[in-house]
């Protein structure tokens, strides 16, 4: 039988593979590049060395920003008021890539090396079943057999010199990553400890606050239906369009000003809480840019109907339903309120903050003569008087029936 397998060349994946083979598996390998700094020419030789029959690396850059990271941005999505989501994310966009190569390679069995007790297998499982029914999944970690044989990475790093696996030193960080264009997570190890103080080399993509430039930086973003489609800095009148260099440039600029770490306990879906620790810088920007624009185009309602949805979709994404109905259909509804999302902010980033110091757009429902303390205006001030009045008859109530009802 032949199975493709959601290889990263890491010990747990290589392994794995090398499992899947001695289980008389014919098995496939597929590299989904998210933008992680990774040398897909050793992951593929390694893969092909312990056996592979192939090896898939596909380029998925572009339809991560484009169709996952673009998306975020546009409805806002934020997990429990601090995660962004950059692996939640990803995950989807994997999946859709290896059902592709699924059937393109003619495999019913697809295999990965997620835990027992994450989110992750989840959601490969879940957007793999949402795309397509029929497959069968394999997945390692959940075996008895498979938990049995490997208690651990001892075990693991036993198996590969036994079966002559390559094992890379970069396995002695003390903490599991998982590395895309739009961020880096850290979880484990060290870290599993929430008491514990993150040390400060974990960071690959942003400098300490501490460390950054002391003069600010503004750059300005320009939006289309809620997303950027220009990025220009300022100072130099560098400007970005394509999705990709975009996120690129924000992601240098944002990590050298130590824009979006956050480093938080979070729910996980299946009910255990978990610390995490994350870098998102040029995300981080983007939301910021893009809630300061929304605000100032969108009508108060809808920004509030909005931001609900906002709040159900992320758990949606985080939970593994990226290809769901009421994901469909909270997208469906998103759009409708970017239409207006059109115009430009400028953010200014400096040690570690953002934030928005200047926008305009054609869109905005702001009407500096309603606003202004300078000038009447059409509205007629005198109408306040009843329009408090009115709201205050409840307080008034409240008052009467609280004091009557307590002594003092
Ligand atoms: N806790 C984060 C999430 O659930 C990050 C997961 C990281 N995954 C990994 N395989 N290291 O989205
Ligand atoms: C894993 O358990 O494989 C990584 C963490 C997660 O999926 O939440």
């Amino acid at each position: 039988e032949k199975v493709l397998l959601a290889y990263s060349g890491g010990l747990d994946t290589s392994c794995i593979l090398k499992w899947l083979i001695q289980k008389g598996f014919d098995v496939i390998c597929f590299v989904g590049d998210v933008g992680q700094k990774e040398d897909f020419q050793s992951v593929k030789d390694k893969a092909i060395k312990i056996g592979a029959t192939e090896v898939v690396v596909k380029d998925l850059r572009n339809l991560f920003v484009e169709h996952f990271v673009w998306p975020a941005v546009k409805m806002g999505l934020i997990y429990e008021k601090r995660y962004l989501l950059g692996t939640a994310l990803a995950r989807p966009c994997i999946s859709l890539a290896l059902i592709e190569t699924a059937k393109e390679f003619n495999c019913m069995y697809i295999s990965h090396g997620a835990t027992g007790k994450g989110n992750d297998q989840i959601r490969f499982e879940l957007s793999c079943y949402a795309l397509n029914p029929h497959l069968k999944v394999i997945a390692p970690w959940r075996l008895p057999e498979f938990c049995e044989k490997f208690q651990g990475r001892n075990d693991l790093m036993e198996f590969a010199k036994v079966n002559a696996i390559p094992v890379s030193a970069s396995l002695k960080s003390p903490w599991s990553t998982d590395s895309n264009i739009m961020h880096t997570s850290f979880e484990a190890g060290v870290l599993e400890d929430p008491a514990q103080i993150a040390p400060d080399e974990i960071f690959i993509s942003t400098k300490s606050p501490m460390k950054a430039p002391d003069t600010p930086i503004l750059i300005e973003i320009v939006f289309n239906g809620g997303v950027p489609i220009r990025c220009v800095e300022t100072s130099t009148g560098k400007t970005f369009e394509q999705p990709l260099h975009i996120l690129e440039y924000l992601n240098q600029i944002g990590g050298e000003h130590g824009i979006g770490r956050v480093d938080i306990v979070e729910n996980r879906f299946i009910g255990l809480k978990s610390r995490g620790v994350y870098e998102t810088p040029g995300a981080r920007i983007l939301f910021e840019a893009h809630q300061d624009l929304e605000i100032y185009c969108l009508d108060r309602e809808i920004l509030r109907v909005k931001s609900l949805l906002a709040d159900r979709m992320a758990d949606y994404v985080y939970n593994g339903f990226w290809f769901s109905p009421e994901a469909e259909y909270v997208k469906h509804c998103v759009e409708e309120s970017q239409r207006t999302v059109n115009g430009r902010v400028t953010v200014e980033i400096f040690k570690g903050n953002c934030w928005a110091v200047s926008r305009e757009s054609l869109y905005s429902l702001y009407n500096q003569e309603l606003a202004s303390m300078s000038v009447h205006g059409q509205l007629n001030p005198s109408a306040a008087t009843g329009f408090i009045e009115i709201n205050a008859i409840r307080l008034k109530e409240h008052y009467r029936a609280y004091h009557n009802a307590t002594p003092n």
